[in-house]
């Protein structure tokens, strides 16, 4: 069988990995600072990467806790803030592991429409005023995963609005911040914040490397040393090797050199995906992403996306079903990420994808 294609996973090809300048880092890391590197350290993080991490957010170090990758500090957090049957707002659809999290810690999880510039807010006001009482709303706020949408800035005003009324707090779950293709960024709800509404999380995992595995969590420094604690008894410290290795990174410059290679490539991977299903789909309906990793396709009501995930895999081409990322329904659309694949691999995965379509398509006309 031809190679296989993937759309499904949410990671960076190998070519878009500054290899060389992690190795340099590690180099540097290991020289300048073998004592701190090689020791257990705190749950606190790399105390030099915690400092730049708040000097960039313009907030005390103390309200910086850095982990291993931001699935880390988003499970921390759930772990302080959320208890079994307290209610947390999602978008719909979100990120499939961010659903399993909070469903397994018996979080009443009630999903808000997604729209293409960002969360339903009236219908998140209406869930309000019906009465909900939710602790968080968790929120993508930048290129969504799975949708690829963006929160508008008034939506942004409007959120923090809503959640100081009504005394929620809003996680503000911002990986692919950094990855946006081309017009000026919107501020983060953290820095729009006056008070202590917004918590934030971020990762290196999409401008450095998954692998690398740090992200980190802002907030409140009352809820930074909740976080600590837990993080203590979970695991001591993160990893300081990798936290060194990153600090350095960051330090020479090489990080902003990797955020645009990174860019430049993903926003040439998006424009081929769009094209292709233009050209090759005219069924799919999709929006076209700003910035990030993912599109999200709706195709035809009715369509059977997991009949369509079998004769794709047949083909040798994977994507992941729209009801991965929802608590129901969701069963005509699907996410696809143009981030692991060449434009090369993209243009093939999608004629196959539109061949699989197809052949299910007459299948269906024939049994009608
Ligand atoms: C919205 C969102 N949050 C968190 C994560 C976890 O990222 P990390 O690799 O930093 O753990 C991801 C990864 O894909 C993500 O898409």
């Amino acid at each position: 069988m031809a190679k296989t294609i993937s759309f499904a996973r949410g990671a960076p090809s190998l070519d878009i990995v500054d290899v060389d300048g992690l190795r340099a880092a590690a180099d540097k890391a290991f020289e300048s600072d073998p004592g701190g590197m090689t020791a257990y350290g705190t749950a606190i993080g790399y105390p030099p990467l915690r400092e730049w991490i708040a000097e960039r957010h313009q907030v005390a170090p103390e309200q910086v806790v850095v982990t291993n990758g931001s699935m880390q500090a988003d499970a921390f957090l759930f772990d302080a803030l959320v208890e079994s049957g307290d209610s947390v707002i999602v978008e719909r659809p979100t990120y499939d592991r961010t659903l399993l999290s909070l469903r397994n810690r018996g979080a009443d999880v009630r999903m808000v429409e997604l729209e293409p510039d960002g969360i339903d807010v009236a219908a998140l006001e209406r869930v309000l005023a019906a009465g909900a009482r939710p602790k968080l709303a968790h929120i993508i706020p930048n290129f969504q995963n799975p949708a690829g949408y963006t929160l508008s800035a008034e939506k942004r005003e409007r959120l923090l609005e809503l959640a100081q009324n009504h005394e929620f707090t809003i996680f503000e779950d911002d990986p692919y911040v950094a990855l946006r293709f081309e017009g000026a960024p919107l501020p983060t709800m953290l820095s729009m914040d006056p008070g202590e509404t917004v918590v934030y999380a971020s990762s290196f995992s999409k401008t450095v490397c998954p692998g690398i595995r740090v992200g980190y969590l802002v907030g409140s420094s009352e809820l930074i040393a909740k976080v600590v604690k837990i993080a203590t008894q979970t695991y001591i410290s993160p990893s300081m090797v990798s936290q060194a290795i990153v600090h350095q990174f960051c330090l020479s410059g090489a990080l902003e050199r990797s955020i645009e290679q990174v860019r430049k490539a993903l926003h040439e991977r998006a424009d081929t995906l769009c094209k292709a299903l233009e050209r090759e789909l005219p069924d799919a309906r999709f929006v076209k992403p700003l910035g990030g990793y993912f599109l999200w396709v709706d195709l035809p009501r009715g369509t059977d996306v997991g009949a369509l995930f079998e004769a794709a895999a047949e083909r040798g081409v994977q994507f992941v079903n729209g009801s991965d990322f929802v608590l129901d329904g969701g069963d005509s659309s699907m996410r696809l990420a143009y981030s692991g694949v060449t434009p090369e691999e993209i243009e093939e995965g999608v004629k196959r994808l539109a061949e699989a379509y197809h052949q299910l398509a007459a299948a269906d006309e024939d049994a009608a």
